[in-house]
């Protein structure tokens, strides 16, 4: 019998990308910005991002990453953890429907709101479920339609931000093999609670005010502030799980961090020692999608096969809160699976089976 240490794999990702694909043109036009595909390419590394239309919710991209991360690993999960700056009503969470369409009968299921640390945050909390038996096959989605809470007309958050879902599936494991989670670091600091924020739509001001402004209703950033906490922050968490785990940065052979600007992410790496052959992601294609940013640049590295399974991996995040967080890992040798979104409307996911027990089959859902 194996003597190391049990913690939480990766043996399943998924993805779901709106089909619409919004250029940076797109993006200055339709809110007649003052700025220019070259300003935002070279300041962020963003072409492109994703925007699903007005009848496609954060639940239905949490619905297909989750049902391809499934697929891909040819099980079901037995709890979702929908990390999320978007969910689709203020309340009941957006979960528990997601597991239901996902034909998982009644699974525990919950929102989790660390903005874009979310997913870390989601895995942080998946893999000590697991490791304490409360479950063995912790589903975690990072789901995000931020085109329904960014303003148009502000260019520092307009220009950013995308939508997409990433998933993972997890099932107990030990430390050596692929895709297993060695370590993880995470903190907040609400001192900065006002430098990301949606004022309006919570119990401190409600939304149903008339005098609520555009500055109160939409999302904002006070970007150049966050900047420099975001390099501080996810340097010094990378660097606390690597210590952790006793890994050199020198020895990391896949870095992805949380894809909110691609001059943040390159002094990051520069900072805690990665080599630029060894970091990854999406950036360029798909913008900032906040929770779902670390798994859809995952999905993408393992789709072209640029990482061998079993390699030292760091992740790490930035986001409001402030949250952050970084995580140590084996690269999983799982084969991404990727959906179409799937309006509600068509759904026909058989529910409400429990299927905790019974043997993986493949959805003959068609979207
Ligand atoms: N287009 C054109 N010019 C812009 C612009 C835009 N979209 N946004 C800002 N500018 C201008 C500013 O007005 C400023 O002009 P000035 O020098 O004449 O005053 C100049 O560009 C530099 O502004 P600054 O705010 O320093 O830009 P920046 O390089 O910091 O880039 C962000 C702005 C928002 C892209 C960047 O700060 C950022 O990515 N912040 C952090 C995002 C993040 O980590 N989020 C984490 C959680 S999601």
């Amino acid at each position: 019998m194996s003597t190391e240490i049990p913690t939480a794999v990766i043996c399943g990702l998924g993805t779901c990308l709106p089909p619409r694909v919004l250029s940076n043109e797109d993006v200055r036009r339709r809110g007649v910005l003052d700025t220019t595909d070259e300003w935002i390419r070279s300041r962020t590394g963003i072409a492109r991002r994703r925007q699903a239309d007005n009848g496609t919710s954060t639940g239905d991209l949490a619905v297909a990453a989750g049902r391809a991360a499934e697929a891909s690993a040819r099980a079901h999960a037995d709890l979702v953890l929908v990390a999320t700056t978007t969910p689709d009503r203020r309340c009941p969470a957006t979960a528990p429907e997601v597991a239901h369409r996902l034909g998982l009968g009644t699974i525990p299921a919950f929102d989790l709101a660390a903005v874009c640390s979310g997913f870390l945050y989601g895995i942080t909390v998946a893999t000590a479920l697991l490791r304490t038996g409360v479950c063995a096959r912790p589903l975690v989605i990072g789901a995000e339609k931020y085109s329904s809470i960014v303003d148009p007309l502000d260019r520092d958050t307009a220009v950013i931000f995308g939508d997409g879902a990433g998933a993972v599936l997890l099932r107990p494991g030990v430390r050596s093999e692929p895709g297993a989670i060695a370590g993880v670091d995470w903190g907040a600091d609400g001192a900065g609670s006002d430098l990301i924020a949606i004022t309006a739509g919570g119990s401190r001001q409600s939304d149903t005010s008339r005098r609520l402004c555009r500055e109160d209703r939409y999302f904002r950033m006070q970007g150049r502030e966050v900047y420099g906490h975001a390099v501080r922050r996810m340097t010094a968490s990378s660097l606390a799980v690597l210590g952790q785990v006793g890994w050199q940065p020198g020895t990391v052979e896949a870095f992805i961090g949380h894809q909110a600007n691609q001059r943040i992410l390159d002094s990051v790496a520069d900072r805690v020692g990665i080599a630029p052959r060894h970091r990854y992601g999406n950036i360029r294609d798909v913008g900032n999608t906040a929770a779902a940013s670390i798994p859809l640049a995952m999905a993408d590295t393992a789709t072209h096969n640029r990482v061998r399974p079993g390699s030292r991996t760091l992740l790490t995040a930035f986001g409001g809160g402030l949250t952050w967080g970084a995580i140590a890992l084996r690269w999983p040798s799982a084969v991404p699976g990727a959906r179409d979104p799937e309006p509600r409307t068509t759904d026909t996911t058989p529910h409400p089976t429990h299927r905790r027990k019974q043997q993986w089959k493949p959805s003959t859902t068609t979207s």
